[in-house]
């Protein structure tokens, strides 16, 4: 349990958050593989993407830690083995909390010449599998929820041929379509996958850096599709993994938080397939500037929030939905607590995928931010809050649930008394440092 009392100062700063945990695990399965080594510097050693890395171990990929001689930086280094390289385990792959490990590794394993099982902890034997298993049996993969409940854990046979497919999906997931893509490598066909939006296309940018033949297409109105020829070899590449936008996302909040603030959040990623939360404040009147932008693979940038008040222009509505939804989808509950705060009320919907997160995102933001005094209603699709009303401290309860942990502890900054996090050694998932971050600017 932490307790954290309303913020006594402006946060100031000039400060880096740890490594984006969607292409640190990305840049281990590719590495993996990879024909040769893959060096990667800036990887977030986090509960979640040590679990990637133990499933590949298993798996007979051999990964060191080292610290470079010449710059001192800590360096992940695998010895990938070709995509024909993976070795069998009679072991269960065991991926913890990660959706991102389970989904797309089992894409993977849908193609290789051996059996296998994987499953994770309990938040992970709740989230829809159904939605990887229907496009990789399409494919020709054997791939089935053991309980026969549509979650892991999964018993994948193995030898079997994978066609590739024209894959439409209902909904803009990247995991989904990592999954399909990976098992596209394997495949004796082009594979598309369609999506109502683009949602965040790390792999497409990673696999081509690893000499792929992918790219992504977006139609006018905005759908997508991400299109791979397989057959080329993927040869190992060095990866440096850019500050994660949604853990930086806690930080820009913490300054819209607490009146005066100034922070400067440097090299984090800003690929515009994640930046719906920058672009969704600025509309909201928030103070936000992009510094030193590069866009040289994964674009990156240093990030200046100044605090200000949110509002939601004239008529004091403001309404997130559409296609911003997957651009921001981690950060939603974070945009929730600081509407909560802001001179408007604020309707966040199509985000139905809330429910099938690390827990149901739509209910437990709706408890916490009602246990803070909020006037906030859950919706089929999202919420609606009525901002403007004072916050007060409360028992938070995470469900284990990190990004609910951290939108909370920055709930605390702004509001009158002790806010008390319970079970926040979740935040261990995606950021294992965060509560020592943030102390450090209180
Ligand atoms: C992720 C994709 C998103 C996101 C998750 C990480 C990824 O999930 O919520 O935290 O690394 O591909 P969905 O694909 O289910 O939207």
């Amino acid at each position: 349990m932490i307790a954290l009392e309303k913020a006594s100062h402006p946060l100031k700063g000039d400060i880096f958050v740890p490594g984006d945990k969607s292409i640190s695990h990305r840049s281990i399965m590719f590495g993996a593989l990879a024909e040769g080594t893959t060096e990667i510097t800036g990887f977030l050693e986090s509960a979640d993407c040590i679990s990637t890395i133990e499933c590949f171990k298993k798996l007979g990929i051999l990964i060191d830690h080292s610290i470079r001689p010449t710059n001192g930086v800590p360096t992940i280094t695998v010895h990938g083995k070709g995509l024909n390289g993976l070795k069998a385990t009679d072991s269960t792959l065991y991926t913890r909390n990660s959706g991102t490990t389970t989904r797309l590794m089992s894409g993977i394993l849908a193609a290789q010449p051996f059996d296998s099982n994987i499953t994770g902890d309990m938040s992970i034997e709740k989230r829809p599998m159904t939605r990887i298993i229907t496009p990789l049996t399409k494919m020709g993969a054997d791939i089935s929820s053991v309980m026969g409940n549509g979650c892991a854990p999964l018993h994948i046979n193995g030898g079997r041929k994978l066609h590739g497919i024209s894959y439409r999906n209902q909904v803009a997931s990247a995991q989904v379509k990592s999954c399909i893509i990976l098992a596209g490598l394997y495949a004796d066909g082009e594979t598309v996958v369609y999506e109502p939006a683009l949602s965040r296309n790390h792999t497409e940018i990673m696999l081509s850096s690893f000499g792929a033949d992918i790219h992504n297409e977006i139609a006018a109105d905005g759908s997508a599709a991400a299109i791979l020829k397989p057959g080329m070899p993927l040869r190992g590449t060095k990866i440096n993994v850019p500050g994660d936008i949604s853990s930086a996302a806690y930080f820009i909040a913490a300054a819209l938080m607490v009146p005066g603030s100034e922070l400067l959040i440097r090299n984090v990623g800003v690929n515009k397939t994640r930046c719906g939360i920058i672009t969704v404040l600025k509309q909201m009147g928030a103070d936000i500037t992009l510094l030193n932008y590069s866009d040289v693979g994964e674009a990156r940038a240093d990030i200046l929030v100044k605090y200000s008040e949110l509002h939601g222009g004239r008529d004091k509505k403001f309404e997130i939905g559409g296609k911003d939804i997957p651009t921001m989808i981690d950060e939603l509950p974070m945009v929730a607590v600081l509407a909560a705060t802001a001179d408007c009320d604020t309707i966040i919907k199509d985000a139905a995928e809330l429910k099938v997160k690390e827990s149901d995102r739509i209910a437990t933001v709706v408890e916490n931010l009602e246990a803070m005094g909020c006037d906030i209603t859950a919706t089929d699709d999202g919420m609606i809050i009525h901002g403007g009303k004072p916050l007060h401290g409360a028992d938070i309860k995470t469900h284990q649930d990190h990004r609910l942990a951290m939108s909370f502890a920055v709930a605390a900054l702004g509001a009158e008394g002790t806010t008390r996090i319970l079970d926040d050694s979740c935040v261990g998932i995606s950021y294992p440092s965060f509560f020592k971050d943030l102390q450090s600017l209180l």
